[in-house]
């Protein structure tokens, strides 16, 4: 924890300031390029399909050294050819050769559920729409692997107070893409679409990242292109990748691994060293480019930011 220097009240002030700059000057950026023509371009297209001098165009404002706390990075590249994304495979060093056929541009993405305005928006607009910031986050797979990358995107708070959920709405539900023709792991016997979900106040803390890019350039499509949430506290699962349909509910969502092992996969799932997973420890993880084996932290690191949500009585 010692090394830990995320300051969400300070943060977030001097944040909102860069993100209008930012947001207007993104806005002029897109406007030159004409909006609807470059659709490539504008689409945010994972690497895998634009070239990565126009993905970093798109992304040349993001940077926000304040809320980088000088971690070393991972290697990109192993962080690019080591996915989780069991709708195309299980084998986390293929899915970056697996999803040339995923079609990421056009992406309609519906927010809606029990809320004021609901909004059902190309996502290349969404993303227009909000303030993008680029934070670096450790992220911690319940498999024992870790890693620390710089994500850019926009807190979910900001969307949540965009439609205005009303009081009923107790939960927010993330549901992934469904289309087996695309994601060929979708033909296998899982409980499809990949749902994740979080309560409202896990929803509002600003650690938690609608994520368009990362290492400074538009998510490819490995990574959950175009759309992702990162929930830093939690196992890597919670994030889910490439979201449609964005709900807020009354009930607690049932999640995809839930659905599969609610024993191994709860529906809270924070990281947590002194709860092992049934089948093996959460102690320790290993550093995905090091190979480095060190001890996991409680709330992965952010117990800080977070305990207060779940302290009891
Ligand atoms: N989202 C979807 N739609 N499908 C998945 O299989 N895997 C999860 C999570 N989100 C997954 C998903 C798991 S287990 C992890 S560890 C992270 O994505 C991996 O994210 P990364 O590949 O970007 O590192």
């Amino acid at each position: 924890m010692a090394h830990i220097i995320i300051r969400p009240d300070w943060y977030l002030a001097e944040k909102e300031a860069t993100s209008e700059r930012v947001y207007w000057e993104r806005r002029k950026f897109l406007k030159q390029l004409g909006y609807g023509g470059a659709s490539a371009l504008l689409g945010m297209a994972g690497v895998s399909s634009m070239g990565a001098a126009e993905a970093k165009a798109v992304y040349p404002y993001a940077r926000n050294k304040d809320y980088n706390p000088g971690w070393p990075l991972t290697n990109e590249k192993k962080a690019s050819t080591w996915n989780n994304f069991y709708e195309f495979t299980t084998s986390k060093a293929n899915v970056h050769l697996m999803v040339d056929k995923f079609v990421i541009d056009p992406w309609r993405i519906d927010i809606g559920g029990l809320v004021e305005n609901p909004l059902k928006i190309d996502v290349r607009e969404l993303i227009g729409m909000m303030p993008l910031e680029e934070r670096v986050y450790r992220f911690r797979c319940v498999e024992g692997w870790s890693m620390v990358v710089p994500w850019t995107g926009f807190p979910l708070s900001k969307l949540i107070e965009k439609v205005k959920p009303k009081a009923e709405a107790k939960f927010v539900k993330f549901t992934t893409f469904n289309r087996p023709d695309q994601a060929p792991g979708m033909r296998r016997g899982y409980p499809w679409p990949y749902v994740e979900g979080l309560r409202m106040d896990e929803a509002m803390h600003p650690l938690t990242l609608v994520t368009t890019g990362v290492y400074g350039k538009a998510l490819p499509k490995q990574f959950g292109a175009p759309i992702r949430m990162i929930v830093p506290w939690k196992y890597g699962y919670k994030g889910g990748k490439s979201i449609e349909k964005i709900e807020f509910v009354a009930t607690q969502p049932k999640t995809f691994w839930e659905t599969l092992s609610p024993e191994e996969y709860p529906f809270e799932s924070n990281v947590d060293p002194a709860v092992p997973h049934p089948r093996w420890s959460q102690a320790t993880e290993e550093v995905i480019d090091t190979g480095i084996r060190i001890r996991t932290q409680k709330y992965n690191g952010y117990a800080e930011q977070v305990a207060k949500l779940y302290a009891k009585g």
